[in-house]
């Protein structure tokens, strides 16, 4: 796939937002719609030469796409350019034609916003807002002042935008039925920054989002005012409730490139506690380099001399056994609540857990002898940052001959021993880097991490792992910190 856009240089191209999209890149966009009605109405939005609208209709021309009949509105308000897209769309025509479609097209040569904007208003002698069932697009972008008449216009159906593409999108977005797709690429900058919420906030409870795609070349960004605009494309469907899970892909945006997907939670796009509604994207680039670097890694658990086990405290089990607080007789016994940064912060008197265990003849052997060991969480919310969650319980900070790991974590040990201090730190940095969390995520839809997950990641061998303990001696680690130790150990160029 080529570099997304061509632009022309003249000033007036500029003030129309006029970025015409290669076809390999309407291609792909075409591509990225879902199942189709029988007859489609189709809306394209600032359709320019007519590219998207073509690239739709080759793309259904092809094979089981089970479309009868499209009929395409096209809004441009360059005249200069109408000549040519008449003429795009009557080749259009006569290619459905010859793969049995009935192709029908009306182009308006007025202003997509102003137009769009009355007839949503309810113009009260106006026509009402047409309606389609897919849209494509690549809407002009260029910023619209305060008192602008495209500003005033939007403000007049519900929404307050700074710039000419979140004003087209989220009036497409208007013009959808329930069930409605919208492919757009736009610039990224709507993803995020606070000017952006109002049209997040709209766009997000109208429109479920399933796919996000980027290319990781800056190359194939748009030029617009001598700066270089990141583009995402985004397949939506109009609909009220977001998908669990949405595909995030990229390619390079170089000739030819290879596309690469990951699924996943929706909830790690958008948080869903943030209020500002930010479209977070992994960069595809660091999954990439992440899986090149597991690639590399030629140790397992089984060579470093190192089991992982599942906590063996099952608490409703041993109800008996459990106490709130420590007493005579008891030993420690450690929850995911006690996690605290890298280390255990043990007890917590007022965590709902209990924060010990009898230590009798029958709970010991579901006791371990004191050492150091790398525990894991086995679940994370859906909130935190990470999938893999690790953290080190030392026998320095917690005195005890013996202690209880419950079941909710994973703990690494030697034949039932603790590790070696090095190692563990290590292996506590390894495990917690970004590089880790993204190769997770690539082979684990899901945020619960198994034993037999951790059994099967590649790990650094035992002197380098060592050699990360070694330059660790605080675990209050930044992420960046650890991602910077990891990288520079495994000599991994990012
Ligand atoms: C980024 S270009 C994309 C063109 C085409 N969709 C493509 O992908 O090649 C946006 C187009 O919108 C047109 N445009 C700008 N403002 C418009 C408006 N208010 N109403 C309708 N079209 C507009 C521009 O002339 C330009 O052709």
């Amino acid at each position: 796939m080529k570099a997304a856009t061509t632009s022309h240089p003249s000033t007036r191209q500029e003030e129309l937002g006029q970025f015409l999209t290669a076809a390999p890149v309407a291609g792909f966009m075409a591509s990225m719609f879902g199942p189709l009605p029988g007859v489609v109405r189709l809306l394209d939005a600032g359709a320019g030469a007519g590219a998207l609208t073509s690239a739709f209709v080759v793309r259904m021309c092809g094979e089981n796409q089970g479309v009868r009949a499209i009929d395409a509105t096209l809004y441009e308000i360059d005249p200069q350019i109408l000549d040519t897209l008449a003429a795009n769309m009557r080749k259009c025509e006569r290619l459905a034609k010859s793969a049995g479609i009935h192709f029908t097209f009306t182009i308006h040569s007025g202003d997509f916003i102003e137009e769009m904007s009355a007839r949503l208003g309810g113009d009260l002698f106006g026509a009402p807002p047409p309606e389609f069932d897919a849209a494509i697009a690549n809407p002009p972008y260029r910023k619209i002042s305060t008192d602008s008449p495209e500003r005033h216009a939007l403000r007049s159906v519900g929404m307050e935008t700074s710039n000419l593409y979140t004003g087209f999108i989220a009036l497409i977005q208007r013009l959808l039925i329930p069930g409605g797709q919208l492919v757009g690429i736009t610039p990224r900058s709507f993803c995020n920054g606070p000017y952006f919420r109002p049209f997040r906030e709209d766009f997000l409870e109208h429109l479920e989002l399933r796919r996000l795609h980027v290319f990781e070349s800056r190359k194939a960004a748009f030029r617009k005012d001598n700066v270089l605009q990141e583009n995402v494309i985004f397949h939506a469907v109009k609909g009220r409730i977001q998908p669990d899970e949405i595909i995030i892909s990229s390619s390079s945006g170089e000739h030819r490139d290879l596309v690469t997907q990951t699924v996943f939670p929706f909830s790690e796009i958008v948080h869903p506690h943030d209020a500002a509604k930010f479209i977070h994207i992994p960069s595809a680039a660091s999954h990439a380099v992440a899986k090149e670097a597991m690639g590399s890694l030629s140790s397992n658990l089984a060579s470093l001399g190192v089991t992982v086990s599942t906590g063996r405290v099952v608490d409703f089990r041993l109800k008996d056994a459990l106490r709130k607080e420590s007493e005579p007789g008891t030993v420690p016994l450690v929850y995911p609540c006690h996690f605290n940064g890298g280390t255990i912060h043990w007890p917590k008197p007022q965590a709902r857990k209990p924060n010990a265990i009898l230590d009798t003849h029958e709970t010991r052997q579901w006791l371990v002898p004191s050492g150091v060991y790398l525990l894991t969480k086995r679940f994370t919310s859906k909130e935190e940052k990470r999938r893999l969650v690790a953290c080190l319980f030392d026998p320095d900070q917690i005195l005890t001959e013996w202690v209880g790991f419950e079941n909710h974590l994973n703990y690494f040990h030697t034949a039932g021993h603790g590790l070696d201090r090095d190692l563990a730190i290590g292996l506590y940095a390894f495990l917690n880097s970004t590089m880790v969390d993204q190769y997770f995520r690539r082979f684990s839809g899901h945020t619960q991490v198994n034993a037999t997950d951790l059994r099967t990641l590649a790990y650094p061998d035992r002197k380098t792992l060592q050699a990360m303990g070694r330059e660790i001696n605080v675990l209050d680690h930044s992420q960046e910190q650890i991602d910077l130790l990891v990288t520079k150990h495994l000599h991994v160029i990012s």
